[in-house]
């Protein structure tokens, strides 16, 4: 069963994505060459804690760290290190917090520097994946509609979009149901009701979507070597249409 939110539960997952997207304005501020993801880890964590909230991350099924930080060809989950970020490198830092029991979680890609106009222009398809997306989270549209808008439009934009790993309600847990692939067809799984709240998460590579794990059992890469991006929002289902709880300008 999907769960459905009542008020008070909406205002909660309301806060803790305010923090969430404060979190990822104040670190995307902070992203230049010479600047680890270890720092960008260190200054997260402080941040959520004189928020009064907890990392949601931190200790999931045992993460280690406040933020996931994937630099170029790594896909998601890269552990935060004291390797520098340099000049046209793309960094995808995903945050999630927990405020009050409640859960906000988000990503974006963003760019180090001066970055080539071909990656440049993958982190635009696949934002735009993401809003397609959210367009269609709409009462009445069915679960994979969301799926749908945003494979195709990657996919007609000519690159290719990881399967292994999805969207997920999100709420009074960090993952809930439904998961919410960023491929398949129109018209299929549940219907999309007032009150139900996701994190849709398009991850898009430049390459091919094959991808493999490393031994230290968390970071996910591309096996071409290829860059790619990932930018997720949790988003409200309402009756007015959705609304994007993690939204920042
Ligand atoms: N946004 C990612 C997800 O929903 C982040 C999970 S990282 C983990 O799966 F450390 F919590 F696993
Ligand atoms: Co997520």
């Amino acid at each position: 069963m999907i769960p459905i939110k009542n008020k008070k539960e909406i205002e909660k997952i309301r806060q803790a994505s305010h923090i969430t997207s404060e979190l990822l304005s104040m670190l995307e501020k902070e992203i230049r060459p010479g600047i680890t993801t270890l720092e960008l880890d260190r200054m997260a964590f402080n941040f959520i804690r004189r928020k009064g909230a907890e990392p949601a991350f931190k200790g999931y099924q045992g993460y280690p760290a406040t933020i996931c930080a994937s630099i170029n060809e790594v896909v998601v989950h890269g552990i935060p290190s004291s390797f520098k970020l340099k000049e046209g490198d793309i960094v995808s830092i995903d945050v999630g917090v927990c405020f009050n029991h409640y859960y906000g979680d988000a990503t974006r890609t963003f760019a180090v520097g001066k970055i080539s106009s071909e990656v440049s222009r993958l982190l635009e398809a696949t934002k735009k994946s993401l809003d397609l997306g959210i367009k269609k989270m709409v009462v009445g549209n069915r679960l994979s509609d969301i799926s749908y808008a945003i494979g195709s439009y990657a996919k007609n934009k000519g690159y290719s979009v990881v399967r292994e790993f999805v969207g997920h309600g999100v709420g009074k847990e960090l993952h809930e149901e439904p998961e919410i692939p960023n491929f398949g067809s129109p018209g299929q799984g549940p219907f999309l009701k007032s009150g139900m709240v996701f994190a849709i998460e398009p991850m898009v590579n430049i390459g091919k979507r094959e991808i493999k794990i490393l031994k230290d059992g968390w970071t996910v890469v591309t096996v071409d070597g290829k860059p790619s991006a990932h930018f997720e929002d949790t988003v409200l289902i309402s009756k007015d249409g959705p609304e994007v709880l993690t939204y920042y300008g």
